[in-house]
């Protein structure tokens, strides 16, 4: 994969980026989202990126996808869309502009092209991976139906269009249990992460569950230790957990969730104190919105969502640069077990 050739010259020459309070105060009501969490002296810097962003989105006919780990100048400056991975896919499939610029990793700008082919899908950096994703082959999925023969395979959506096209059924972190028990075989494969398979296995316990040895770098880092030495100093703290996370931590917390299950539980719990055991851009993008909560304790940044940035979505739809392409024989096959994810986790009429 080669990276998008940022021309910061380029820009300079096209827009003006220079840090401005003027253009701090004409984006104010933006700002007012994230106050406190950007001070006004990094606003300044940032507005110039939101205001050139926004006036580009609209003579490209472009809309913004951002997953919920992007920094709050992009989810409340930028974004048109913000979601968990399983929200982010359903909208895709919806778009109707001509270009999306999906702001989040690369699996998430794969599905997005998968299921709206027609569109133009711009990823700002290319080199925005996922842990999980690198971690399974095609081929590792053709070993594993070798050795547990007429298992399904039920692939998380943190995969390339590759290993998605040789599975079964996707499923995403808030929907995993309901496809894993919507499978008639009493035995299933999931891939790739260890972690989310061994939690859903304690959610949907007669199934014999067997998964691939795939992990989240930003999820694996926390221990249940740490949780518990966490509670003795707040016992008030509500503790919430991605289910990326390993299987003791989950059991510490109070909830666990999909990034957005995450955030409609806070927004309807309010606790006084709330450790999100995630990354760490979820709490800052919420507590503007939630001031009576004070998110406490440690998080794990995400490198590869981290690498995107306002210059990069600037110059990827400046330059049209970042088109994700998936071959047609590999898209229509992956295709299906997203659209069969999609349909299992409509709620039943
Ligand atoms: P969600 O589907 O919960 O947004 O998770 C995606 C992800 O990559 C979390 O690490
Ligand atoms: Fe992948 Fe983990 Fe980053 Fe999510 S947080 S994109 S699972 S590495």
């Amino acid at each position: 994969m080669t990276a998008p050739t940022l021309d910061r010259q380029a820009l300079a020459r096209r827009y003006d980026l220079a840090p401005s309070t003027e253009t701090a105060a004409r984006t104010h009501d933006a700002y007012t989202r994230m106050s406190r969490v950007v001070t006004p002296f990094d606003w300044a810097i940032h507005a110039p990126y939101v205001e050139a962003i926004n006036r580009l989105k609209a003579e490209r006919n472009a809309v913004i996808l951002a997953h919920n780990y992007m920094t709050p100048e992009i989810y409340h400056g930028v974004a048109d869309f913000v979601g968990d991975s399983l929200q982010l896919a359903i909208r895709a499939s919806e778009v109707d502009a001509e270009v999306i610029v999906q702001c989040g990793v690369h699996f998430m700008a794969e599905t997005s092209k998968i299921l709206n082919p027609a569109k133009t899908v711009l990823i700002p950096d290319r080199e925005a991976g996922c842990s999980l994703a690198e971690s399974v082959t095609p081929a590792d999925i053709e070993a594993m139906r070798v050795r547990h023969p007429g298992a399904p395979v039920v692939t998380y959506v943190n995969t390339s269009a590759e290993v998605k096209a040789v599975s079964d059924v996707c499923c995403t972190s808030s929907n995993a249990a309901q496809i894993v028990a919507a499978m008639e075989s009493e035995t299933v494969i999931m891939a790739p992460d260890k972690h989310l398979a061994r939690n859903v296995a304690k959610q949907v316990p007669h199934k014999n569950i067997v998964w691939w040895d795939g992990a989240c770098v930003v999820h694996e880092r926390f221990t249940a230790a740490d949780l518990r030495q966490f509670r003795e100093g707040r016992p008030d703290a509500l503790i919430i957990a991605h289910p990326e996370c390993p299987t003791d931590v989950v059991a510490e917390a109070d909830f666990s969730g999909s990034t957005s299950g995450i955030i409609d539980f806070v927004r309807r719990e309010r606790p006084r104190e709330a450790m999100l055991v995630t990354e760490c851009s979820m709490a800052s993008n919420i507590s503007d919105e939630l001031p009576e909560v004070e998110f406490v304790g440690p998080c794990n940044m995400c490198p590869y969502m981290k690498t995107i940035t306002l210059e990069k979505i600037l110059w990827s739809l400046h330059a049209m640069e970042g088109a994700v392409e998936v071959p047609a024989g590999i898209a229509a096959k992956a295709r299906l077990p997203i659209e069969r994810m999609i349909a299992l986790s409509r709620p039943k009429a």
